[in-house]
């Protein structure tokens, strides 16, 4: 599969074809029965996009800060990340480590997520997978600084990106969703999904 560069971001089109993305939306929600959605604080207030995790680790914000923490907040340990959604990083990580971290962000039509650097892991060598399911995203790449130009790509359902070498350091976000209906959510909304080693 040839991605798409774009300032370093590598974006695989149509990676996961609808049965493949249909087996992974199954699995996610067995995760959710066991690890509900939960909607992070962070200093500004509370996010617009519910979270939660599979994996050794989840990612927790709240007024304490924000870091990875070995349970959800109801105190359970998180669900283990399911094989459909691993097999993606085996394909298309490169990486010699395993992912520690599955993050589930589910945004409702009108969530998004502010420009930000995933900065929280300790390895910067090792990439974040990322997997679009639902609604279109308009997805926006920077470079390492925050005030660096950015360029914006909508993301569609079964899209993976690879944040990797100088990408994985850089600022990106979430503007927007498309509105309305998706194939996957007659409700609308949209599910990402990032793989990620955290130590
Ligand atoms: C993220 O940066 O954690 C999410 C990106 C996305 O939703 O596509
Ligand atoms: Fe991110």
């Amino acid at each position: 599969m040839t991605p798409l560069e774009i300032k370093g971001f590598r974006i695989y089109p149509a990676a996961l074809n609808r049965a493949a993305q249909d087996r992974i939306i199954a699995d996610v929600r067995d995760v959710l029965r066991q690890a509900p959605l939960f909607r992070p604080r962070t200093r500004r207030g509370p996010m617009s996009v519910r979270m939660s995790a599979a994996g050794e680790y989840g990612w927790i914000s709240d007024t304490k800060g924000y870091r990875y923490e070995p349970n959800h907040p109801d105190g359970q340990p998180w669900p283990a990340i399911p094989g459909s959604i691993r097999a993606l990083w085996d394909d298309l990580a490169d990486s010699p480590r395993t992912p520690e971290c599955c993050l589930i962000n589910w945004y409702d039509e009108g969530a998004r997520m502010g420009l930000h650097q995933d900065a929280d892991e300790q390895d910067y060598d090792c990439p974040v997978l990322s997997v679009s399911l639902g609604a279109e995203a308009l997805f926006r790449m920077g470079g390492t600084e925050r005030r660096d130009p950015t360029v914006s790509h909508w993301l569609q359902s079964g899209d993976v990106v690879l944040l990797t070498g100088p990408s994985r350091r850089a600022f990106h976000g979430v503007d927007r969703l498309r509105p309305g209906p998706s194939p996957l959510f007659p409700e609308g909304g949209r599910l990402n999904l990032t793989l990620r080693v955290v130590t």
